[in-house]
């Protein structure tokens, strides 16, 4: 199954299940969504790299090199022997798990995992138009949240980790653009804060790879800087 020109039929094994206290969920909003659906095991644990790629692939439409890099290296950052993945471990602080998240608190709080949803309301405010997040209204939101961090800033691999989520969460709602376009409001608060795919969901066209992302992550960064510079 293609996420690239086929509705997902998210009827039967693939209905939205919320997860038992028993399940393992991850600060990824996109992970929890897909064991959710039961595109990777319901109950989140001891999964392998290559159903971590098939499931990035299917419903997202990422490329095999960009979900090939994202599973392995969640695996081997986070995971535990032989080469599994329970979606929690990848709650660990400093592996790929940063401050300054677009809807979770710092790990100071004691939990990285459940959505805070006066986060989400906020970054949905900080939509332009009131009607979907751009990439620039997705800067904003990351300038907002790494005001209390010092220097305003995180140290560079998580600023690009953080970088690159925002411009993954960009992309899938915008038809694998990872520059232009918008992410509809609507959809993000039921991906976002129901970790379910939203009504309808159709993947994106375009596949979504190392370029896109790397493109993305420039303009962001460069976004970032920019509104920091004018805060200054
Ligand atoms: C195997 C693949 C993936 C791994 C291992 C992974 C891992 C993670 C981790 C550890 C975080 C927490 C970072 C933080 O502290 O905020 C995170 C956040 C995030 N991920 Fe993933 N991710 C994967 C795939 C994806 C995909 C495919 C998307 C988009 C379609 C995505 C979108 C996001 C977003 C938007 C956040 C930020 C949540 C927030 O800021 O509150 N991830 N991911």
């Amino acid at each position: 199954m293609s996420a690239t020109n086929e509705n997902i039929n998210l009827l039967d094994d693939h209905r939205f299940i919320q997860p038992t206290a028993s399940d393992s969920r991850s600060p990824c909003p996109a992970l929890n969504t897909l064991a959710n659906h039961g595109f990777l095991p319901r109950d989140g644990k001891n999964i392998s790299a290559l159903q971590l790629i098939r499931a990035q692939r299917t419903i997202y439409n990422i490329s095999l090199p960009l979900a090939s890099i994202l599973a392995v290296g969640g695996i081997l950052f986070c995971g535990h022997f032989p080469g599994k993945l329970d979606l929690q471990e990848l709650a660990k602080h400093g592996r790929i798990e940063h401050d300054a998240s677009l809807v979770h608190s710092d790990a100071s709080s004691g939990d990285t995992i459940t959505v805070d949803h006066s986060l989400l309301e906020e970054l949905l405010r900080d939509s332009t138009d009131g009607r979907g997040l751009s990439l620039q209204d997705f800067a904003k939101a990351r300038v907002r949240r790494q005001q209390h961090l010092p220097g305003r800033k995180l140290d560079g691999i998580h600023e690009k980790f953080a970088c690159g989520e925002s411009v993954l969460a960009h992309a899938v709602f915008c038809g694998g653009d990872a520059v232009h376009g918008e992410a509809p409001l609507d959809q993000l608060r039921v991906w976002l804060g129901r970790e379910r795919l939203p009504e309808g969901w159709v993947g994106p066209q375009e596949s979504f790879g190392i370029l896109g992302a790397s493109k993305g992550i420039q303009a962001i960064q460069a976004m970032i800087v920019d509104l920091q510079n004018k805060r200054d």
